[in-house]
């Protein structure tokens, strides 16, 4: 990972229990240039076993239960969450929770649409809406754009450019495609509302298979890092893949 996260004190990443996010957080917690907090949400943390391993041999690892879909859930993460982040706020929120069906022409159904839609779209709203009191305790303290001050990331994909989905060879995915081109202008939403306050919203494609399958997960991993780490203003309302390429919405 070029760079790091020894300006950024917080960073809370959902969906934690596996995948990607599971991986972000070993990496991070293995970083020289930790977060002194890292917060991991998963649905249920007790039987994400790789976590808990993570949890119990690293200290400022903390385990928190968030259900993205539930707004109980997510008030009750806020709280956990505040007290462990203290006064200085939250610097870095990272919606990575997500689900994926396969839904091509003939397997789409609108249960299978408006479920992705809730869990890819409307959650990292809700989520970061409800974090927003956080984000902004920790705008207050500094100045500038970035994970020192006070970021949202969400996870995105390229399976959300609606430029880019055009000719046969494109995959075919309803729920997914259409949930990530919504959660790319729920970002800049976002982006337009928080700005002002310094609170920097991006939309990010990692990569863990697809076309560049040659590459590691943790080169992939230590790549979307990297361009966390490296967020600034100019970064703000912009969708970015994993090598800091800009992409095309
Ligand atoms: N993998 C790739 O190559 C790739 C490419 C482009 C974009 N992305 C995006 O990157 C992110 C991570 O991808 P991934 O490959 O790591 O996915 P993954 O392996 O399928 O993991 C998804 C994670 O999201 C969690 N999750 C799903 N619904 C949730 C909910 N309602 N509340 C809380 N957590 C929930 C899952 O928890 P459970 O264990 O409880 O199910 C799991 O931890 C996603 O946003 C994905 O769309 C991935």
């Amino acid at each position: 990972m070029k760079g790091g996260f020894s300006q950024c004190r917080s960073v809370l990443i959902t969906g934690s229990s596996r995948g990607l996010g599971l991986h972000m957080v070993n990496m991070l917690v293995n970083s020289p240039q930790r977060p002194n907090v890292i917060i991991a949400t998963a649905r249920n943390p007790a039987t994400a076993q790789e976590l808990q391993k993570i949890v119990e041999s690293h200290p400022g690892v903390n385990a928190v239960t968030l259900d993205v879909t539930s707004q109980a859930s997510v008030e009750r993460a806020f709280k956990e969450v505040a007290s462990l982040v203290g006064p200085g706020g939250l610097n870095c929120l990272i919606n990575n929770a997500a689900v994926s069906m396969s839904t091509d022409l003939e397997k789409v159904t609108a249960e299978a649409m408006l479920k992705t839609f809730e869990s890819n779209a409307v959650s990292p709203l809700m989520v970061t809406k409800a974090f927003l009191p956080l984000l902004r305790a920790a705008a207050a303290q500094v100045p500038g754009m970035g994970i020192h001050r006070a970021a949202v990331v969400n996870m995105s994909s390229v399976l959300g450019s609606i430029q880019l989905n055009w000719g046969s060879g494109a995959y075919r995915n309803y729920a997914y495609r259409t949930s990530k081109a919504a959660l790319n202008m729920v970002t800049r939403c976002l982006a337009n509302d928080l700005g002002s306050e310094g609170i920097l919203c991006m939309d990010l494609h990692p990569d863990l298979g697809g076309p560049h399958a040659d590459l590691s997960v943790e080169e992939s991993v230590s790549s979307v890092l990297s361009v966390v780490a490296g967020l600034s203003e100019k970064d703000h309302g912009g969708y970015w893949d994993y090598s800091g390429k800009i992409l095309l919405w």
